[in-house]
């Protein structure tokens, strides 16, 4: 008997094996839709503590599993969370999302990052994902995350989420040099980070470089492409087996440029039709998505034609059904539980 015969249906459904239907999870599927986690969040009022704190962690990303059982589990963490471990210090608050200190600017500041040891700076990672595998005990498949280079260096740089990234594109239009520099050492850490995350048990990897759709095509082919592939290389040298998952948010102008990253798998957003995202990747490609995160507040019928369009479109194989970005904050958490009935009972509608 291969692997293959016990592996969960999404790590599966990854690697390219044929399976009755596609496997679903959902991206932000922990968080604050779900009450669980808001009144988890009134006795850990720090995102730091909810997500560096082991057992807190280890509850937030079981949450939606034991509500819901999707076939992808992911860790409760933030794409941020290296970075202390760099020597950039960070905080994450309240509806504004990440904050750094004392933002990455000069060539001095870049010259005293330390390399991430991820055994070093983040052993919870390890405690959490040990436990989640033991948890969904390969009823479901566990997820790891990291940050790409570009969309970390957005943080490290801009010290916070920006509109218009003035000050990143500030240095990479006038000191592409120090950029670089920055960029190289995000990529170096960020793969053996993703390394670490596969040695504590994450079966299927996904990059976010959220902020890279903000670049013109010419410049995410400098600024984003070459540290994406950067990444997946040196993972794949050492872990060829893992499935990892691209995303860029806003990419409906970058998919094929998508597809020579050397990610297994590309996240498509809603921007794309299903139909359109298949005809210009090609049959080999496997793709993740790509619901439009607002349908979750429509009826359940609209949901149900919605999911069914896109199963439709994406064809039977090399397909992950889940949103094309993150579950909304006020989405109704039974429109949730509705979205993952329909899709897990999708052999009997399709
Ligand atoms: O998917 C999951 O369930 C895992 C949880 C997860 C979080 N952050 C938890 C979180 C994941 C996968 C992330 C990744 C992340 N973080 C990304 C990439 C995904 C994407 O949306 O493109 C980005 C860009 C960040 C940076 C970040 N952290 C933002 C933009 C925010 C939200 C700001 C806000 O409040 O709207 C955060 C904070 C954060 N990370 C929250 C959660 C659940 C919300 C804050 C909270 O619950 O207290």
């Amino acid at each position: 008997m291969g692997v293959s015969s016990t592996a969960p249906l999404l790590l599966r459904a990854a690697r390219g094996e044929q399976v009755d239907r596609p496997p679903v999870w959902m991206m932000r599927q922990a968080g604050r839709y779900m009450k669980a986690y808001r009144d988890l969040r009134e006795k850990y009022p720090s995102f730091r503590e909810r997500s560096e704190i082991p057992e807190v962690a280890i509850e937030v990303s079981l949450q939606p599993w034991r509500a819901f059982q999707p076939d992808g589990v992911i860790l409760f963490s933030d794409i941020v969370t290296p970075l202390p471990g760099m020597g950039i210090d960070m905080d994450i608050a309240e509806g504004k999302g990440p904050i750094i200190n004392a933002p990455i600017r000069t060539q001095e500041q870049v010259d005293q990052l330390r390399p991430l040891d991820p055994e070093t700076s983040l052993p919870f990672i390890k405690t959490i994902l040990q436990a989640l595998r033991q948890e969904v005990d390969n009823q479901s498949t566990v997820l790891g995350f990291v940050g790409a280079p570009w969309t970390l260096a957005a943080y490290a740089v801009e010290g916070k989420g920006s509109k218009t990234y003035s000050i990143i594109k500030n240095m990479a239009f006038s000191e592409p040099a120090i950029l670089h520099q920055l960029l190289t050492k995000f990529a170096e850490s960020i793969a053996d980070y993703v390394r670490y995350q596969i040695d504590c048990g994450a079966q299927v990897v996904q990059m976010f470089d959220s902020w890279a759709g903000q670049l013109s095509p010419q410049d995410y082919e400098v600024f984003a492409a070459p540290y994406q592939k950067m990444v997946f290389e040196k993972v794949k040298e050492t872990h060829p087996d893992t499935p990892l998952i691209l995303l860029v948010t806003g990419s409906a102008g970058l998919l094929e440029r998508m597809a020579t990253s050397g990610a297994d798998i590309l996240t498509i957003d809603w921007t794309v039709d299903m139909a359109d995202a298949r005809k210009r990747l090609g049959k080999e490609v496997k793709v993740q998505g790509n619901l439009d995160p607002g349908v979750l507040f429509g009826s359940k019928e609209f949901i149900r034609d919605r999911i069914l369009d896109t199963v439709r479109k994406a064809g039977n194989w090399g397909h992950i059904l889940n949103l094309g970005h993150g579950v909304l904050p006020t989405t109704p958490e039974e429109n949730v539980a509705h979205f993952f009935e329909t899709a897990k009972n999708l052999n009997a509608l399709v």
